[in-house]
């Protein structure tokens, strides 16, 4: 940020001690740092884009008053992004000739398998460990936190069994006994000062106001932003781009902002999945089930929705279901705010209403009014950990039983996101419980998309998945259900919380 008085290096915590960084690769990960430059190599390399969860470290961080550890995936966050946290890794859990309690577990449980996913699994449960008690029955909770730990050759009932042993008691490890210490240097660390590594042909930013961020964007309009780089972080790992400036949002505060008003929900740009969870949740039931199906625990931890919204994929979850809730978005160019529908963000395939150094700032969702209800599906392979064939969300207003309005929105079924209008207008003013005319105004969708071919999904199966989620929807809506399996996986939530 040259020109800028008050920046400074990059700081985090690791082994009870501050590291302070100046002088930072820009695309440096934090799975290279810890395995090239620190010569750490607990934390192992499998896929390198996010999947398998073999890097996986924890990150402590202050929230709501306390000291949370999430998983991270080492190999696709920047070493930047982990300023003002607590970095642990597998070599950090054993200590004084004992190893941690989840280790000894996985010990006990013959839980453990090849060095390459055991690290990663040890460091998942370790975060689990650090939430509290999973309920002895929590077999839930253990499976969604595992969910992004891939063994492709042995087994994980061993580890779940260790799991429930170990974490099925309130945390008492020498992490808790350090509490208040470590989160006296977290503490220390969090100012208001604008991070920048690098010169300015190549740079780490992470300003600490949306002020700073947007007069960085505005003097280098080609700077890759970065919410939580499970998108860019793959730019780099896979298709091996290179980025020479990248600003990261995670530290701007009016970015992290949730606010539930009377009126509904902003949720800032920089706001996790994990982070959000609660307050969608709490919009509707199935929106919980959906954002627990996002990713993985360690992708739902870093992952944001302005990202999600921002690089525009054709297959993003949260756009079909912000569009069908109605939601806003707000963007920021330099000194300039604006605010758009957020459907109408979406220009055509890889071609967003986005100019360049233009930061989006937060997407507001209003309160669903009285007689509004709310259905959202992800169609994917398998439950956990993959992208949507498609996904579709619906907002239908009833008038007793006469539809009076209808926002039905699908990913998965053209080059953007989108709204499937024609199947809404033929909707409006019939009688939810007609199943013939609903079922004729389903299969209008065929004018609203033309999907394609591709390994996840062909384009009939789509179309047909598409017409067929509507037609369950408006069935659960006539007789107030919800499909079975997400009752099941609600009341397993509700049991694990
Ligand atoms: C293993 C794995 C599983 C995944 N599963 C899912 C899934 O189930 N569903 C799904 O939808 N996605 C999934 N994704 C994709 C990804 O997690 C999401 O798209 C996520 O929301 C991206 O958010 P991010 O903060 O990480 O974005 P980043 O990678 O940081 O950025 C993504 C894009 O948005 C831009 N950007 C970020 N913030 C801003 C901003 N404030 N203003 C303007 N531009 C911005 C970036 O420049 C970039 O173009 C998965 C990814 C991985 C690696
Ligand atoms: S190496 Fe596979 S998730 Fe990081
Ligand atoms: S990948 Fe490690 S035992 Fe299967």
């Amino acid at each position: 940020m040259t020109g800028h008085s008050r920046q400074r290096p990059l700081r985090f915590v690791h082994q009870g001690r501050v590291v302070e960084i100046d002088d930072l690769p820009p695309m440096t990960t934090l799975l290279d740092w810890l395995r090239l430059d620190r010569r750490l190599t607990g934390t192992k390399e499998g896929c390198g884009e996010g999947d398998c969860g073999a890097c996986t470290v924890a990150l402590g961080r202050v929230k709501g008053g306390r000291l949370v550890y999430e998983p991270a995936n080492a190999c696709i966050l920047l070493l930047g992004q982990i300023d003002g946290a607590e970095l642990v890794t597998v070599e950090d859990l054993a200590a004084g000739g004992h190893l941690h309690p989840v280790q000894q577990a996985m010990v006990d449980h013959h839980g453990s398998q090849c060095g390459f996913c055991t690290p990663g699994f040890v460091m998942s449960l370790f975060t689990l460990y650090q939430d509290g008690c999973v309920a002895a029955d929590g077999r839930e909770a253990v499976l969604t936190r595992i969910a992004g730990n891939l063994c492709r050759c042995t087994g994980y009932r061993p580890i779940v069994d260790a799991a429930l042993d170990a974490c099925s008691q309130p945390a008492n490890d020498r992490f808790v006994t350090a509490a208040a210490a470590t989160t006296a240097m977290l503490a220390d660390l969090a100012d208001e000062t604008d991070l920048f590594v690098g010169d300015d042909n190549s740079f780490f930013a992470a300003p600490a106001s949306l002020d700073a961020l947007c007069a960085l964007t505005m003097r280098h309009p080609d700077a890759t932003l970065v919410g939580g780089a499970t998108d860019v972080g793959l730019w780099i790992t896979k298709q091996l781009r290179t980025l020479p400036k990248i600003i990261h949002t995670g530290r701007v505060s009016e970015l992290r902002r949730l606010d539930q008003g009377t009126d509904g929900l902003a949720i800032g740009a920089a706001v996790t999945y994990a982070e959000a969870r609660g307050a969608l949740a709490a919009v509707d039931p199935d929106i919980g089930v959906w954002a627990d199906r996002l990713g993985s625990a360690q992708v739902r931890a870093a992952g944001t929705i302005g990202g999600n919204i921002a690089n525009g994929s054709p297959i993003g979850d949260s756009p079909p279901l912000l569009i069908a809730l109605g939601a806003t978005l707000h963007l920021r160019h330099g000194g300039k705010a604006r605010s758009l529908p957020l459907e109408r963000f979406f220009l055509a395939y890889g071609n967003q209403d986005r100019a360049a150094g233009e930061v989006v700032t937060h997407v507001t969702v209003p309160r669903p009014e009285a007689g509004e209800h709310i259905r959202a599906f992800k169609i994917a392979k398998r439950n956990d950990q993959d992208i949507s064939s498609v996904m579709g969300a619906l907002k239908i207003g009833l008038d007793g039983c006469r539809i009076a309005s209808a926002r039905i929105a699908f990913g998965g079924l053209a080059g953007i996101p989108r709204r499937s209008e024609t199947v809404e207008a033929a909707l409006i003013g019939m009688s939810i419980d007609d199943e013939a005319a609903v079922a004729a105004a389903v299969s209008r969708i065929a004018g609203d998309f033309t999907p394609m071919d591709d390994h996840r999904a062909s384009a009939r199966y789509r179309l047909t998945v598409a017409g067929n989620l509507i037609r369950k929807a408006l069935m659960e809506i006539a007789t107030g259900s919800r499909g079975e399996t997400r009752i099941a996986h609600l009341r397993e939530a509700h049991h694990a919380a």
